[in-house]
């Protein structure tokens, strides 16, 4: 959905019709998250905002130095007002926007500015093309969600959910679906990218499209609530589920209890996808028959464990391991969906290398969810690193090609070069 686009040059190139953004790696102290590059403002400004791939809207701290010439709140009464799914807010004397439109269930101030990112032919990016009225809401959630640690890297987070204001729907030409494209590099000197509105190609050096190297399942969307216990606040998301129908160890199901496996009217259970886990999160159940699987499995491949590292429960000294250039020679892990469909989760996205003083250890990267998380399995940054996501909204379905290093490729190949 376009409200107004405008390119900044008048003869640009057809094929130069859809966008690209960079997507850095970053840390917070030893937290990995994903950063996404683009412009925002009036005269237009560097921005970075977290990646959030289930965030309904982009929300802003704009209480920071926001200092813009196109900036203004939603008018209450206005027709952008009312397909907001918001509240006027009529108490003017507490509030930053007297009567401004409140987007509910979040409690913030519906807000429009000019926002740009690079067009692209899927293969370079080329002119910046901006878009007048990008809708987003003014609060600190990206702050609250890396815990305040991030400040000066990040100003706000990109929602990618699904909502026809998130991100990816605004930039869209196509009014009734769109179209975008993760792929998330490992390494935080050299950033992966995100594809807006295109379906194909999608260029890696050294020049191969990785739109032909695509496995498709269904994708599906329920909003759901996260109950943060500790400081009892909910947060709502507009996420994407995929439907895993088993995990196989080396070829060999483990375990688990079907209904854990899918969404309830509730929006309990399922697999999520997410960029801000950064390790993939497993319901306990599913969790402990993975572990009692993986350790198994180790043991006939006379992989011998050391004294884990928090939050990992099983590590191997990194000099033990062989290595092959999709990573550590480990247990293959299979996720299984729809129709038999694998996507198979290499040495490279299963482990996570720590190297401390004194260690150097290869650990097994998915984490414990406890008991009755939201959502039953979350794929968290780390095994999606080196992985193109396709969400295609319109045919309800998600491509993913595994990883790309089968191909001789990976996610920080994208040629930045503007032409
Ligand atoms: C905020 O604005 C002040 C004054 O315009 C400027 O000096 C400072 O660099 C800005 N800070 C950031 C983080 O942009
Ligand atoms: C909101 O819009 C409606 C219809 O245009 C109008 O009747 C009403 O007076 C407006 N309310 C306010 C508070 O502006
Ligand atoms: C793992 O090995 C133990 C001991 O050999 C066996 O009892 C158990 O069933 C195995 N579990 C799985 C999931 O293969
Ligand atoms: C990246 O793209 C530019 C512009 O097309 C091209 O000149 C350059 O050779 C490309 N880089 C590589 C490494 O192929």
């Amino acid at each position: 959905m376009a409200l107004s686009i405008f390119f900044a040059f008048l003869f640009i190139s057809p094929s130069f019709s859809a966008f690209v953004a960079p997507i850095t790696k970053r840390h917070v102290q030893t937290t990995p998250f994903y950063m996404l590059k683009l412009h925002l403002k009036t005269p237009l400004q560097p921005t970075d905002l977290l990646l959030h791939v289930g965030a309904t809207f982009t929300a802003v701290d704009c209480t920071r130095n926001y200092t813009s010439t196109t900036f203004h709140p939603v008018p209450c009464n206005s027709s952008l007002c009312h397909s907001l799914q918001s509240n006027c807010d009529i108490n003017t004397g507490k509030t930053v926007v007297p009567g401004g439109c409140v987007i509910l269930p979040h409690n913030s101030f519906a807000h429009v500015d000019s926002l740009a990112l690079p067009t692209t032919n899927g293969r370079n990016p080329g002119q910046l093309g901006v878009f007048h009225d990008f809708v987003f809401t003014c609060s600190d959630e990206s702050s609250r969600l890396l815990q305040g640690h991030a400040k000066k890297e990040v100003t706000g987070l990109a929602g990618f959910g699904f909502s026809k204001f998130s991100l990816p729907a605004q930039v869209s030409t196509t009014v009734a679906s769109s179209v975008f494209a993760l792929c998330l590099s490992g390494s935080p000197s050299a950033p992966g990218v995100g594809f807006f509105d295109l379906i194909r190609p999608y260029y890696f050096l050294p020049g191969i499209d990785v739109s032909e190297h695509l496995n498709y399942t269904p994708i599906f969307s329920y909003p759901i609530a996260i109950t943060t216990r500790k400081t009892n606040t909910k947060r709502y998301e507009d996420p994407y589920f995929i439907g895993v129908k088993s995990i196989n160890v080396n070829d060999k199901p483990i375990v688990i209890n079907q209904k854990l496996l899918t969404v309830d009217k509730n929006g309990n259970g399922g697999t999520k996808i997410s960029t801000t886990n950064p390790y993939t999160v497993l319901e306990r159940s599913i969790y402990s028959a993975f572990i009692e699987a993986f350790t198994n499995e180790s043991s006939i491949m006379k992989l011998k464990s050391t004294t884990p590292i928090k939050p990992f429960k099983i590590c191997y000294e990194a000099n033990d391991v062989s290595e092959t250039h999709l990573g550590p020679n480990v247990p293959a892990i299979d996720l299984v969906m729809q129709n038999d469909v694998i996507w198979r989760v290499w040495g490279k996205n299963s482990m996570v290398r720590i190297v401390e003083e004194g260690v150097d250890v290869w650990c097994l990267a998915i984490v414990d969810g406890g008991v009755r998380p939201t959502s039953s399995m979350v794929i968290g940054g780390h095994q999606l690193e080196d992985n193109l996501l396709q969400f295609d909204l319109g045919a309800k379905r998600l491509g993913f090609s595994s990883s790309l290093l089968q191909h001789k490729t990976m996610c920080a190949n994208f040629n930045f070069t503007t032409i």
